[in-house]
């Protein structure tokens, strides 16, 4: 009902507004939840360990995989729900796999889980509603506390996710000891500061973000670029546009644009990059960035304050530095609001998508 949109003309923007809420209070759920160490042990003692998710939330499913891999130095496997059975045989006693979903309802999430666990594998779950289906049949569930999100196009759920998986890999990082302590606490000052970080995001990004809606509505298809901990980001961004404003949108590591996508690029094809806040990965960007100007791209590039991409860009949103690993909480609300923004310019209402549901509880 309009009642529940509080003002809002729309959930989705509604329930982007509630992320520096809903970002705390998950941070809070996680500080005193006695699994989060549960959940380490697990980890630390697995064979292998894989995440998986369908749709955003196998976008927060691979940005863990980066995080973990990097910081606590074991390689995290992510994989699509719906493709687990490739790597099935693999599997054995002692492994984790990781299934994220908000809903705790997608078949495919939860045929995953069940055919892993038939194999001996310890199951970790994070979701977002008490006691749905996948929670039920997990060893563990680290809960999200997001609230109820109304909008098809996943929002609050999605920054949740990733700050929670964030705070386990730093919980990793440290418990097997191949995290700096300087840095594990860094990361954790950052996370403890999440609410804030996206709040400047949202500040930041909206005026900018209606401007650019404009632009890329106009176009049938864009591509949303970046590299490493950025690229998650990136497909989210993609997925958004495409979800709620039907832009064809592309999301790939910015390294292979020369090794096929760069020959679509002509005068005023819109690229999106996100620039994570890491000097080695921003200078890789800077070199994707000038090969697509050089073909007369209209580059959009969301980046820390002060990025020394601005000035080869033709719009910059600036977004509060953090440690590279907060990428998902930094970087991501300019992109929802890029398409929300894109969605209402054409006409179309952003919550209730053509051809999508919010759950998915069919294969
Ligand atoms: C549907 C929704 C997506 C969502 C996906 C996974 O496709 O439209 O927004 O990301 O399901 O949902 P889950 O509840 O498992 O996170």
């Amino acid at each position: 009902s309009e009642a529940e949109k509080s003002g809002y003309p729309h959930f989705m923007l509604k329930e982007i507004y509630e992320q520096p809420r809903a970002v705390m209070e998950t941070l809070y759920g996680a500080l005193n939840d006695q699994l989060i160490p549960e959940a380490v042990k697990l980890l630390i003692d697995a064979g292998k360990i894989y995440v998986t998710g369908a749709g955003t939330s196998f976008h927060a499913a691979e940005h863990f995989s980066i995080t973990g891999t990097k910081l606590a130095g074991k390689p995290i496997i992510s994989f699509i729900s719906s493709e687990y059975d490739t790597y099935l045989p693999a599997t054995s006693e002692g492994d984790v796999l990781i299934v994220v979903s908000q809903s705790g309802e997608t078949m495919d999430s939860l045929k995953a889980l069940r055919a892993f666990k038939r194999r001996g594998a310890r199951i970790i779950s994070v979701s977002n509603v008490i006691d749905s289906a996948i929670p039920r049949e997990s060893h563990i569930t680290l809960y999200t506390r997001a609230g109820p999100e109304i909008g098809v196009a996943a929002t609050k759920t999605f920054t949740t996710q990733t700050t929670l998986l964030t705070y386990l890999a730093v919980r990793l990082g440290e418990a097997v000891g191949r995290l700096d302590v300087g840095e594990g606490k860094e990361i954790l000052g950052n996370i403890g500061s999440a609410g804030s970080l996206v709040k400047e995001a949202l500040e930041s990004a909206e005026k900018l973000a209606k401007k650019l809606a404009t632009a890329i509505s106009r176009s049938s298809s864009a591509y949303y670029l970046s590299r490493g901990v950025g690229v998650p980001v990136a497909k989210e961004g993609a997925l958004k546009i495409k979800e709620v404003a039907y832009v064809h949108a592309e999301s790939y590591p910015a390294g292979e644009s020369k090794h096929g996508p760069i020959a679509l690029v002509e005068n005023s094809f819109p690229v999106v990059f996100v620039i994570p806040n890491d000097s080695y990965l921003e200078a890789l960007l800077l070199g994707n960035i000038e090969e697509m100007k050089a073909r007369g791209a209209y580059v959009v590039g969301v980046g820390p304050e002060g990025s020394r991409t601005m000035e080869l860009l033709n719009e910059f949103i600036p977004v509060p530095k953090a440690h590279w690993a907060l990428t998902p909480v930094t970087h991501t609300v300019p992109l929802q609001l890029l398409a929300y923004y894109a969605a209402v310019e054409k006409g179309f209402d952003p919550d209730k998508p053509r051809n999508l549901a919010k759950t998915v509880t069919v294969e």
